[in-house]
């Protein structure tokens, strides 16, 4: 089986098929990581560079060792440390690199669209780690691993993307992901962090009020305010976030039941979540991060033609 398209731009471009094809795949490669030796020769002789333009700890990481178990050959970038600081642009950084030979490109960037504008001028395939406000699809792939793997399936689960909706790629991404895959989307969070556009556009619900919201989900993905994507305050303070929308333990134990809780990193305790709701048996947030790689090694591998 192949996907329907040549590099991972957004869950946008992906069809049910792909999406389940991806799941499947990271399936397998989930059970070779439990394995003492947890490598495969699929990505033997593909090199891939890791282009980050953007801060990460779990994405690069993620991807980096994905790509060591599939057995590419890697090379890392980091904007800050490159000659991107001396004013090279993106495209000519890209082409210096591929002309070493190397097949595959992961990136993040903080411009929407960037690995779009990418994928139109250089040959290799290219992979989206987030762009901007816009998408992080193997994000979005892992949640929908994990939340299958902790609820049994996606159709008709009720999942709450809680939190900085506006700036944030993850939400809709899983919008996105979640909508083509048949579960129920709810966006909650301050009326100034969701997109007027976002019911009509999206086809999701938007609920305002954090209790109801909970009270509604199976699964709660809460997200960071991203105060770096923000160029005014949307806001009062984030004392007065918490106090609103923040996720706190009295708060799950007075709902009728008990509700899955992921985030996709870095947490801000006390301000989204608390501590003892983030490190509760309930949340699902280091699977997450452990799914990650699995899910990375199927888009690699299904991507890399190697399949
Ligand atoms: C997210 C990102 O960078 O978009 N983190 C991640 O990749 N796991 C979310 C965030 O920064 O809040």
């Amino acid at each position: 089986m192949q996907l329907s398209t040549r590099h991972l731009l957004g869950i946008k471009d992906l069809t049910q098929e792909d999406i389940s094809l991806i799941l499947s795949t990271a399936e397998q490669f989930k059970e070779v990581l439990q394995r003492p030796v947890k490598k495969v020769p699929s990505l033997r002789d593909v090199t891939i560079v890791n282009l980050f333009y953007e801060n990460s700890t779990r994405t690069r990481f993620s991807f980096e060792l994905a790509e060591k178990r599939l057995s590419a050959d890697t090379i890392n970038f980091a904007a800050s440390t490159s000659s991107a600081a001396k004013g090279e642009t993106l495209l000519d950084t890209v082409r210096n690199i591929l002309s070493m030979k190397v097949d595959m490109v992961v990136m993040r960037h903080s411009a929407s669209g960037a690995p779009h504008f990418l994928s139109q001028h250089v040959p290799a395939a290219i992979i989206n780690a987030g762009d901007g406000i816009n998408e992080h699809p193997t994000q979005a792939l892992l949640d929908a691993f994990s939340i299958k793997e902790s609820t049994g399936g996606l159709e008709g689960k009720k999942i709450a993307i809680i939190g900085d909706i506006m700036h944030s790629r993850v939400a809709q991404s899983n919008v996105y992901l979640l909508n083509k895959m048949g579960a129920k989307v709810t966006v909650c969070g301050p009326p100034t962090l969701i997109p007027k556009y976002a019911a009509e556009a999206w086809g999701v619900e938007v609920n305002y009020n954090l209790k109801e919201t909970l009270e509604w989900c199976d699964v709660a993905n809460v997200l960071r305010i991203q105060l770096e994507r923000q160029n005014q305050p949307l806001f009062s303070s984030l004392r007065e976030y918490r106090i609103s929308y923040g996720i706190n333990r009295q708060l799950l134990d007075s709902l009728q039941k008990e509700i899955v809780i992921m985030h996709p990193g870095p947490i801000n305790r006390g301000v989204e979540l608390d501590s003892d709701v983030a490190d509760s048996k309930q949340a699902i947030i280091l699977q997450q991060v452990e799914n990650g790689v699995a899910v990375r090694m199927a888009v690699l591998y299904l991507l890399s033609g190697r399949n």
